[in-house]
């Protein structure tokens, strides 16, 4: 890597359902803006092998692909300026899925939020706790650091809920480059706390799994009849009206400019009735839409162009990720016969296989400490003292079952001693824990 290469940006969109306003504001409005910044090299793609997981109906995922890729379009994302794409196109994507898969730690997956929700759910309903859980659920998380790492992306922007697939993409990374030799970047997570959370025609958050959304290109009447439906209260016109708990008004505000907005608010104070405010609304947001919903009839109704875009698209990210994927078969050994054994001139880490490790002992004072020492013998996390032995123990465990996880949550009990980088101690608790598991 040199320093002049420039940031690298993806995301992906997994392709299970139509796009809703809470999606435009959400993330196509924001990456749209975001793919027009110059200095940014930007990759979006259609997580079509991630809908597999959640949606067994073959029309469906091939239907949402092209509407959410013609919304994608038809809000002005520039497929000359970014790499847009398709992951199913992309064979480079499972194959080194599967490269991912062998330095993955079980324990790791075990630990993902979706796949333990998905347990405790049976649990609760007096099922047996894997029931309807597929092997695709448990792996999803490494199919996505496939995603990422094999574009060297720096930078994934997502919603706040996929925080613990980055860490984990990272964390797999990170076990594969000890492993291999630095060849995968560090994905970083990027959440934009300043987009709006959109609510839904209930007034909680507009997701389909509430089935409240208003969907993005709908026509000018069907727009306004689900405008019409959004929820108020029982307010009379010209009683004034409360922006505060209003779905109404956090939608406007979305879409409307800041001194519009004020005009809104004012409205309200003085008693503006409930029809007329969900006019103003429709209008509002029609005017924002409007203008892109022919580009999207046009590309829904020739959806042959759409796939030639996305065909022209996985070439381009296939010049990046053929590369790569070249020299990490290499890297793993899986090589033509005769080629030169890499590994086999590299001078050998003679502490390569062994791990930190944690000591556990008592201080003149009285108190148990403990601290994690490098395979060279340097210390890299020094604990405060504890009452009892008990105390540290527990500690230990933590960080041992829960790596930089726990680290975090420890923090007023641990000492970074001096000149120690936290990525060094990250590493080191993640080569325990992915020892443990493996
Ligand atoms: N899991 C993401 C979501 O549900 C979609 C996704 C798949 C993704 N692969 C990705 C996002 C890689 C960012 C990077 O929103």
């Amino acid at each position: 890597m040199t320093s002049q290469a420039p940031i690298r940006s993806l995301t992906g969109i997994t392709t299970s359902g139509t796009p809703h306003l809470g999606n435009y504001v959400g993330a196509i409005r924001p990456a749209v803006r975001a793919s027009r910044q110059p200095e940014i090299e930007n990759f979006y793609f259609l997580a079509n092998y991630h809908a597999l997981i959640k949606c067994d109906d073959p029309d469906r995922v091939q239907r949402s692909t092209l509407e959410i890729a013609a919304s994608w379009l038809a809000a002005g994302l520039d497929p000359e300026k970014v790499t847009f794409y398709r992951q199913a196109d992309i064979p480079e994507i499972p194959e080194l899925t599967w490269l991912l898969t062998c330095v993955t730690g079980k324990g790791l997956l075990n630990r993902a939020h979706a796949y333990k929700a998905a347990l405790d759910k049976n649990e609760a309903a007096g099922e047996d706790p894997d029931f309807d859980v597929t092997a695709g659920l448990f792996m999803y998380p490494v199919l996505m650091a496939a995603d990422i790492v094999l574009f060297s992306a720096h930078r994934v922007p997502v919603g706040r809920d996929q925080t613990q697939h980055l860490e984990m993409a990272r964390d797999i990374a990170q076990r594969f480059n000890h492993l291999y030799g630095e060849l995968l970047v560090l994905p970083e997570v990027v959440i934009d706390d300043n987009v709006a959370l959109l609510p839904g025609l209930d007034g909680r958050k507009m997701s389909k799994s509430y089935n409240n959304t208003i969907p993005l290109f709908s026509s000018r009447e069907q727009l306004r009849k689900l405008i019409g439906s959004i929820v108020t209260d029982s307010r009379a016109p010209g009683e004034p009206k409360d922006t505060e708990d209003s779905a109404l008004f956090s939608i406007y505000r979305a879409f409307a400019s800041q001194e519009e907005t004020t005009a809104f608010a004012k409205a309200f104070a003085e008693g503006i009735s409930w029809a007329d405010a969900k006019q103003q609304l429709f209008e509002r947001i029609d005017q924002e839409i409007g203008p892109m919903r022919e580009r999207y009839e046009h590309l829904i109704s020739h959806p042959e162009e759409v796939e030639a875009l996305l065909v022209a698209g996985a070439e381009k990210a296939r010049a990046v990720a053929i590369p790569l994927m070249r020299q990490l078969r290499t890297a793993v050994g899986l090589r033509a016969l005769g080629a030169a054994q890499a590994t086999a001139t590299k001078t050998k880490d003679p502490h390569k296989d062994s791990l930190p490790v944690f000591k556990q002992y008592r201080e003149k004072d009285g108190l148990f400490y403990f601290k994690l020492t490098s395979t060279g013998g340097q210390v890299l996390l020094q604990s405060k003292g504890f009452d009892s032995p008990r105390e540290a123990g527990q500690a230990v465990k933590r960080l041992q079952t829960e790596g930089p996880a726990a680290a975090n949550t420890l923090k007023d009990v641990l000492e970074l001693p001096a000149g120690i980088e936290p990525a060094t101690v990250e590493e080191a608790l993640n080569r325990l824990l992915n020892s443990d598991n493996l």
